[in-house]
């Protein structure tokens, strides 16, 4: 299976922007065979918000919303499916950092996650998320979703990989530098696959650091992208190494974990 991230630099505010360069990202990503596409956090809308105001004259509602349209559209149109992150509002006005799964089937339209553990300033315009992790069976394979800084919590990951998750979809915003050098590990202790699809570039006075990671179940760089350029990284897995969570003949990764010793 050939999956994909799209490193990009989304402008503040300006979701047809957003929305055309990212069409064009999806095009070169489908042409190189890529059957999973990870788009970066709030790909749509841009990330460093100044108010709540600004956040609500670009959330949208989940499905029906024009960013979750046009990736269901961009599926169809291209056979894939496609993660990304975008900012939403729901029926009663509460926004979400949130990411989109869609597909080629049907309304393209898949399922959303809500990010759980949010950083620093969007603690100051989202909710926390309530949708729980979430694994989706795409057919091809089940992807696990988190979102940027869910990384820092090791909890995240495992949970999405106990409960069945071969490929984790990890759309970022990152500006701390550890995540390229930990997502390697993460992927590694869980036997998972990971796609971290980061941007790049600078909103009022914040960098971001691109870097966008695909990590294998042995700890593996499969791709790594550049620290300040748009483009898009494809890599082939192959699932079966992610679904053998066998370290040896006599350990086990899952089955030999002790969960009653991990409480405090
Ligand atoms: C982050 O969670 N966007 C750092």
């Amino acid at each position: 299976m050939k999956v994909a991230y799209v490193q990009m630099e989304p402008r503040l505010l300006d979701v047809n922007r957003n929305l055309s360069k990212a069409e064009k990202f999806i095009r070169e990503a489908a042409a190189k065979g890529a059957e999973l596409i990870v788009l970066p956090e709030l790909f749509d809308t841009g990330y460093n918000f100044q108010s709540r105001e600004e956040v609500e004259s670009v959330a949208m509602e989940i499905p029906d919303g024009e960013t979750t349209e046009f990736l269901a559209e961009q599926s169809r149109e291209h056979g894939v499916f496609i993660v990304a992150g975008t900012a939403e509002k729901d029926e009663k006005g509460k926004l979400y950092n949130s990411a989109v799964i869609t597909g080629p089937l049907g309304s393209g339209y898949i399922g959303k996650y809500r990010k759980i553990h949010l950083f620093y300033r969007e603690k100051l315009f989202f909710e926390p998320g309530n949708l729980g992790f979430r694994v989706f069976n795409i057919g091809i394979a089940k992807i696990g979703v988190m979102i940027c800084f869910d990384w820092f919590f090791p909890e995240a990951m495992r949970t999405l990989a106990l409960k069945g998750a071969d490929i984790i979809a990890h759309p970022s915003n990152l500006v701390m530098p550890y995540a390229p050098r930990a997502m390697p590990i993460r992927a590694l202790e869980n036997r998972v696959f990971s796609i971290t699809a980061n941007r790049v570039g600078e909103e009022r006075g914040l960098r971001f650091i691109g870097k966008s990671t695909i990590a294998s179940p042995k700890a593996e760089i499969l791709a790594m992208g550049s620290e300040d350029r748009e483009e898009v990284g494809v890599v082939e897995l192959s699932l079966e190494e992610a679904r053998n969570k066998r370290i040896n003949e006599l350990n086990d990764v899952f089955r030999d974990r002790r969960p009653e010793f991990y409480f405090v």
